[in-house]
């Protein structure tokens, strides 16, 4: 989910130290950074680019399975960003998202509204992914 649809869709840094970028082709040019360049870092493309993700717009946890992990390549899987200023809440969010879906399929089934739109369009604009209309779905509740 969070490869296909990281909330925060890229992730900025202030360059501290001059640095160049060099390209792997010569069909590029070299990039240039100075001190105080804003950089954006587009986790939505490095998500969904073949070469890091064959088939990326295939919802495939399988990918993060213990024995397909080892193929992730380093940085580029980033929904709570990397390094030092990576996000403090990552472990609590998962864990607040396993235990609220587990309480929510225990009970209930999800079903469709008239406000539902499928299949889910993703909103334009803003720097959060977020669905087109907002998320709806229909609570019932299963018997015991
Ligand atoms: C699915 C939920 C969440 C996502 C996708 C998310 C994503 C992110 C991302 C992308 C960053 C920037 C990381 C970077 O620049 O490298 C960040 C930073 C941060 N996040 Fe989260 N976050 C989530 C939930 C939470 C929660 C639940 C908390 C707190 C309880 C939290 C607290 C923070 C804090 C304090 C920072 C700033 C860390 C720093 O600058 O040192 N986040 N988050």
């Amino acid at each position: 989910m969070l490869r296909k649809w990281p909330p925060i869709i890229a992730k900025d840094r202030i360059c501290t130290k001059p640095y160049t970028l060099r390209t792997a082709t010569k069909e590029e040019k070299d990039i240039e950074f100075k001190v105080d360049d804003m950089i954006w870092i587009p986790t939505h493309a490095i998500h969904r680019c073949p070469e890091n993700y064959p088939n990326p717009e295939k919802f495939d946890p399988e990918r993060f399975s213990d024995e397909n992990k080892g193929n992730i390549k380093p940085y580029t899987y980033l929904p709570f960003g990397v390094g030092s200023r990576n996000c403090i809440g990552s472990r609590f969010a998962l864990l607040e998202v396993k235990v609220l879906l587990f309480k929510i399929l225990l009970n209930f089934e999800l079903i469709p509204t008239a406000k539902t739109i499928i299949p889910l369009k993703v909103a334009k604009g803003g720097l959060n992914h977020t669905a087109e209309g907002g998320f709806w779905f229909g609570l019932k509740r299963i018997q015991a």
